[in-house]
C-alpha cells in the first residue's frame, strides 16, 4: 500500500524521485519522502501530505544526489506524522524506505533497545533501519547486513535502503510486497511498479520472494532466498506513459469511466473475430485444466468481489456447474472444505492484494492446483502464482476507485462461464453465437450508457447533501447494485447499503422515509415484475425511488420516481451496461461535494497488507 522508487545515476537522481513518486502516489498519499546521499551525509526530506508538498520543501532545501530512495505512505503503525514517514534512518547513516507489515517488531524492538538503539517513531520500519545499522556495525558490508537483517523479519516487506559507507550502490528485498528493477544505460532504478520509473527505462526486473539485489550505476546482482546469485529475466514493459496521464479529463476516475468501451473491446479483442470460445485465452494448459472441473470457487475483495458475485449467477447458469464466491480475507482464516476439482479463480485488479494472494496461497496448500487469475497487470504476483491467467486489458488503473476494472473483469468471466459450458458440453453453436454477438455489441452498449452522463450528473445534485442512501437490485443485477453503493460511499462519503431488493422487507425497509433515496437497478428481465412491486414498498414508505431501467421496460417517471433509462436491454450482459450509471453517480455526488475523488481518504489502490 505504499510506493517506492529508487535511483543511482551519473545525474541528479532528485527529478527521478519525485516523479517516480508522483505515479507512485495512488499507492498511498498520507505522507512522502526521499534520502539521498549527498558527499559524506545522508540527507532526508519528509512531509505529511502529498509529495507536491515534499516536492517544495527539497526544491527549499536545494536537494541534488546521484543516489537516493523515495517514499509515498499508507499509514498503517503509528498515525499520519513526519515522525512516522519514511525514509528511517539509523544513526543518520542509513536510510531505509518499506512497503509491507513486518509482525515481529515489537520484539525486534525490544532486542534493538537493549543494545542501545533508540527509536524515533512507531512505525515497523524504523526496526529494520536499526536491525540493519546493527549488522553492518558487527562489520557486514550493506547486502550481507540486509540479508541478515530480512532473515530476522516475519511478515511482508520491499524495501530498499542506502548507506553512507557503501555510496555506491543501492540494496533492495523483497518478500509478499512487488519490487522491480529498472534497467537505464549507466544508470539503474528500482520501484513499486513500473509507472514509477518508466520516464527512464523500459527494462525491468521483477523481484521473486526473498530476492535480494544489489544495484549499482553499471551492474544488478540478485539473490534469491537462499544468498546464491540467481538470473532473472529481463522484461520490456508495454504501459504506455499516455496511460498515467489525464489528458483532458479532470480526474483518473472520470478518464477511466471513458474509456470502457475501449477497454472492454481490448479485453476481448481475441473473441470479436472468433466464432467460437477457445479455452486457449485461459492459457496453453487450460483445456485440459477446465475441462473436468466439477465446480467453480472465486476468491476476491472488493469490486473485484463483486465481479465474483456476478459470475456466479453466470457461471451456474450457462455452464451448469456449482460455484461459490467468497471474500478472500474470510476465506483465507476458516477451515474450508476443499474439493481439488474445483477451480480456484482469483480476480484481483492489480494482482498483488495481500489477503486475495493469501487466500490463493491457502487454496493451493489444501490442494487445489486448479487455479486461474484474472487481473489486470501482467506479471503480478497473483497471476504469477496461478496456473492459468486471463489478462484483462483495462490499462493502467490509478484512480482508487475501480470502474475499468470492474467491467472488463466482468467480460473476462462471462467468457469463462462460456468456455466451461462449452467444454462441458452445456454449449450448443447457436447459443454460442448468439453469447459472442452479445459481446461484440458490448462496447457499444456501454457507449450509450456513457451518453446518459448529464441525466445521471442531474441526479447527483440531489444526492450531494443526502447522508444515506440504498440501492436495491435483484438477481444478477443485485451485485450491481452492492457496487453502485460501495463507488457512492468510496468517493464521495455518503453512507450507502445495497440489497437484493426482496430482502427490503425483511429489515431495511424500516430505514426508509422522505429523506432516504433508493437507487433501483431494474432492467427489462425476468425479474422486473418483482422488482416493480419492491418499489411500491418503497413508495407506499415515502421513498424517493432513483431507477435504472432500458427502454424495453416500458419503465416511466411518476410522483416520487425518476427514471434514467439505457437504449435497450442488452440481455445476459446488461449487468456490465448497468455498472456505468451508478459509478458515473458515484463520480458526480462526490464532484459536488468537493472530495478528492481519485485518492479518497484513508484508501489506497493497492491494498497489500491486511
Ligand atoms: O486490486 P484488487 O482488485 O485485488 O483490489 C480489491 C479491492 O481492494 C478494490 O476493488 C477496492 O474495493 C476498490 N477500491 C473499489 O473501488
Amino acid at each position: 500500500m505504499c510506493g517506492i522508487v529508487g535511483a543511482i545515476a551519473d545525474r541528479d537522481v532528485v527529478p527521478v524521485l519525485i516523479e517516480g513518486l508522483k505515479r507512485l502516489e495512488y499507492r498511498g498519499y498520507d505522507s512522502a519522502g526521499i534520502a539521498v546521499l549527498d558527499g559524506e551525509q545522508v540527507r532526508r526530506v519528509r512531509r505529511t501530505g502529498r509529495v507536491a508538498e515534499m516536492e517544495s520543501a527539497a526544491q527549499s532545501e536545494g536537494f541534488r544526489a546521484r543516489l537516493g530512495i523515495g517514499h509515498t505512505r499508507w499509514a498503517t503503525h503509528g498515525g499520519v506524522t513526519e515522525a512516522n514517514a519514511h525514509p528511517h534512518v539509523s544513526f543518520g547513516e542509513l536510510a531505509v524506505v518499506h512497503n509491507g507489515i513486518i509482525e515481529n517488531h515489537d520484539e525486534q524492538r525490544e532486542v534493538l533497545r537493549a543494545k542501545g538503539y533508540a527509536f524515533e517513531s512507531q512505525t515497523d520500519t524504523e526496526v529494520i533501519a536499526h536491525l540493519i545499522h546493527f549488522h553492518q556495525s558487527q562489520g557486514a558490508d550493506l547486502l550481507a547486513a540486509v540479508q541478515k537483517a530480512v532473515q530476522e523479519l516475519v511478515g511482508a516487506y520491499a524495501i530498499a535502503v542506502v548507506s553512507k559507507r557503501e555510496p555506491g550502490r543501492l540494496i533492495a528485498a523483497r518478500m509478499g510486497c512487488p519490487l522491480l528493477v529498472g534497467l537505464g544505460e549507466g544508470e539503474n532504478f528500482i520501484a513499486s511498479d513500473v509507472s514509477a520509473i518508466l520516464q527512464a527505462t523500459r527494462q525491468v526486473i521483477f523481484l521473486e520472494e526473498g530476492d535480494t539485489a544489489e544495484i549499482t550505476r553499471e551492474s544488478v546482482r540478485v539473490f534469491n532466498a537462499a544468498g546464491a546469485a540467481v538470473e532473472r529475466d529481463v522484461h520490456m514493459s508495454d504501459v504506455s506513459l499516455a496511460s498515467l496521464e489525464l489528458g483532458p479529463y479532470r480526474h483518473f476516475m472520470q478518464k477511466e469511466i471513458h474509456e470502457q468501451p475501449r477497454a472492454i473491446a481490448d479485453t476481448i479483442e481475441a473473441v470479436m473475430d472468433a466464432n467460437a470460445f477457445n479455452p486457449l485465452l485461459f492459457g496453453a494448459d487450460a483445456e485440459n485444466v477446465l475441462r473436468d472441473v466439477e465446480g467453480v470457487q472465486i476468491l476476491a475483495c472488493g469490486t473485484s468481489y463483486y465481479a465474483g458475485l456476478t459470475a456466479r449467477y453466470w457461471i451456474e447458469a450457462i455452464s451448469g456447474l456449482p460455484c461459490s464466491v467468497e471474500i478472500a480475507s474470510e476465506y483465507r482464516y476458516r477451515k474450508a472444505v476443499a474439493n481439488p476439482k474445483h477451480l480456484i479463480v482469483t480476480i484481483s485488479q492489480s494482482g498483488e492484494t495481500l489477503d486475495t494472494m493469501e487466500a490463493l496461497k491457502y487454496a493451493k496448500s489444501l490442494g487445489h492446483d486448479r487455479t486461474l487469475s484474472i487481473c489486470n497487470v501482467p506479471e503480478s504476483a497473483i497471476p504469477r502464482a496461478s496456473r492459468l491467467v486471463y489478462y484483462t486489458r483495462a490499462g493502467a488503473e490509478i484512480g482508487v476507485a475501480s470502474t475499468k476494472a470492474f467491467t472488463t473483469q466482468l467480460v473476462a468471466l462471462f467468457t469463462l462461464a462460456a468456455t466451461l459450458a462449452k467444454l462441458h458440453g452445456r454449449l450448443d453453436v447457436e447459443q454460442e453465437g448468439q453469447y459472442l454477438d452479445a459481446l461484440r455489441f458490448l462496447p457499444g452498449s456501454v457507449q450509450h450508457a456513457l451518453n446518459l452522463e448529464p441525466q445521471v450528473t442531474a441526479w447527483a445534485e440531489r444526492f450531494a447533501p443526502k447522508q444515506h442512501a440504498l440501492f436495491l437490485g435483484r438477481g444478477v443485477h443485485y451485485p450491481i447494485a452492492l457496487e453502485g453503493a460501495l463507488k457512492l460511499k468510496e468517493i464521495s462519503y455518503i453512507h450507502a447499503e445495497a440489497y437484493p431488493a426482496g430482502e427490503l422487507k425483511h429489515g431495511p425497509l424500516a430505514l426508509v422515509d422522505a429523506a432516504m433515496p433508493v437507487v433501483v437497478i431494474a432492467p427489462n428481465d425476468a425479474l422486473l415484475e418483482k422488482v416493480k412491486s419492491n418499489m411500491q414498498e418503497v413508495r407506499a414508505r415515502g421513498g424517493e425511488l432513483f431507477v435504472f431501467t432500458d427502454e424495453d421496460s416500458q419503465f416511466g417517471p411518476s410522483e416520487g420516481v425518476h427514471v434514467i433509462r439505457a437504449p435497450r436491454h442488452v440481455g445476459v450482459l446488461s449487468p456490465v451496461v448497468h455498472a456505468i450509471p451508478v459509478q458515473m453517480l458515484a463520480y458526480h455526488a462526490a464532484l459536488a461535494r468537493g472530495t478528492d475523488v481519485d485518492k479518497p481518504r484513508n484508501l489506497a489502490k493497492s491494498v497489500t497488507v491486511e
